[in-house]
């Protein structure tokens, strides 16, 4: 029987270029050797820009959760109190990771499937100014919002505290201004717009940040953002790095200054449009308000019809892989990734098939395909 090709159009991983792939086969290399002493900075620096940053970034081997993890690590001591906004999965997760490390945890909830109301951080700070540190979600992938850091980062800017965003799924798909917006440290990871295999985790550092760590009593060891920072000054990671993540990684860079940072992020917008004009065009409803609206993933409610089994169809009849909800919209919502290595090709196959398994034909490609005209004709 033939294989299906599969179409993996998730919240990450993601599809990950033969190039860049190729790149990871290389042999390996001494990673305390004269090639990777030179190597590891370079890559590191070459990160800066997508991180909006001229400060440290650093490298963990490790999933996007080891960067949020070694955030609170680092920046949170046993009692400390932090604010955490949690509108779903990831944002609890900041919460949870918080709970383990014994911090005296402030938690603003905005209703899942909207964005955070920089009013209401602003609240939580007043009747809290004594807040360290204050952790958020740049995307929120469990629902498909994008949240406004930048709004966020002006309140934020008025108080004592650090912000700390997870970008895990965002950096390189929508511009998450480091230095200009005032965040003190930003978790990413390799698997999402970096359009490499999962391995890496990624986290700025800013001088207030480096400064607070010092002081910072929790128990740390491999997550010790300071044994990374005292190593990289001599060109070297603390233990044995994922290597072929770092080939492949180097590649995926070439291809994202060869697209160049701004068209990436119109790339991603205009994925993300054709997206939901072709949802609106088959009349399921987008869980999401345009403003809101995330140009990574996104969110789809539909009435009337199972997603799970539509997802399980989908994937084994068309060989389309999309992500089912999560949390409390499990079952609920299904999400269609568009980050990353994604084009908008992707995206006309990617409604032609739903429509397809919906028993529609026609009605989602057109509106969609007229956006990418469009945009072909403007650019
Ligand atoms: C916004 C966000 N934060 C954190 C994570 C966790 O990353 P990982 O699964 O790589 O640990 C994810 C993964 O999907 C994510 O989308």
């Amino acid at each position: 029987m033939f294989r299906l090709k599969q179409e993996l159009r998730i919240p990450g991983p993601v599809p990950v270029p033969a190039n860049v792939l190729l790149a990871s086969a290389r042999p390996m290399i001494n990673h305390r050797g004269v090639e990777f002493k030179h190597k590891l900075p370079q890559i590191l620096e070459r990160l800066k820009p997508v991180f909006f940053t001229k400060d440290t970034v650093l490298a963990l081997t490790g999933s996007g959760t080891a960067a949020m993890e070694a955030a609170v690590a680092n920046l949170v001591s046993p009692g400390d109190p932090v604010l955490v906004l949690v509108g779903g999965s990831f944002g609890q997760r900041w919460a949870e990771l918080c709970q383990s490390y014994g911090a005296d945890l402030h938690v603003v909830s905005y209703p899942w499937g909207t964005g955070v109301d920089p009013q209401a951080v602003k609240e939580a700070l007043d009747l809290n100014p004594d807040i360290e540190v204050v952790f958020a979600t740049h995307n929120e992938s469990s629902t498909a919002v994008l949240n406004d850091i930048e709004s966020i980062g002006e309140v934020v800017k008025n108080y004592p505290a650090l912000l700390v965003v997870d970008a895990v799924s965002s950096l390189g798909g929508s511009p998450l201004e480091t230095d200009s917006w005032g965040i003190d440290m930003v978790c990413a990871a390799s698997q999402k717009c970096l359009m490499t295999p999962p391995g890496l985790a990624f986290v700025s550092v800013s001088q207030r940040a480096r400064e607070r760590m010092e002081g910072v009593t929790s128990p740390r060891y491999y997550l010790n953002l300071l044994t990374y920072e005292k190593m990289l000054a001599k060109g070297e990671p603390p233990f044995t790095p994922n290597l072929a993540n770092f080939f492949a990684l180097d590649e995926a860079l070439d291809m994202i200054y060869e697209e160049g940072l701004d068209n990436m992020f119109i790339r991603h917008m205009l994925m993300r449009d054709m997206v939901r004009v072709g949802m609106e065009a088959l009349e399921l409803e987008l869980l999401v308000l345009d403003k809101w609206a995330s140009p990574t993933v996104t969110s789809v409610r539909p009435e009337g019809f199972d997603v799970v089994e539509f997802c399980q169809r989908l994937r084994e009849q068309y060989g389309l892989e999309l992500a089912g909800g999560q949390g409390k919209f499990t079952g609920e919502i299904f999400r269609i990734g568009h980050m990353g290595y994604a084009t908008p090709l992707d995206m006309l196959t990617t409604l032609a098939a739903i429509e397809c398994c919906l028993g529609r034909y026609g009605v989602a490609t057109a509106p969609a395909g007229k956006l990418w005209n469009q945009w072909i004709k403007e650019n």
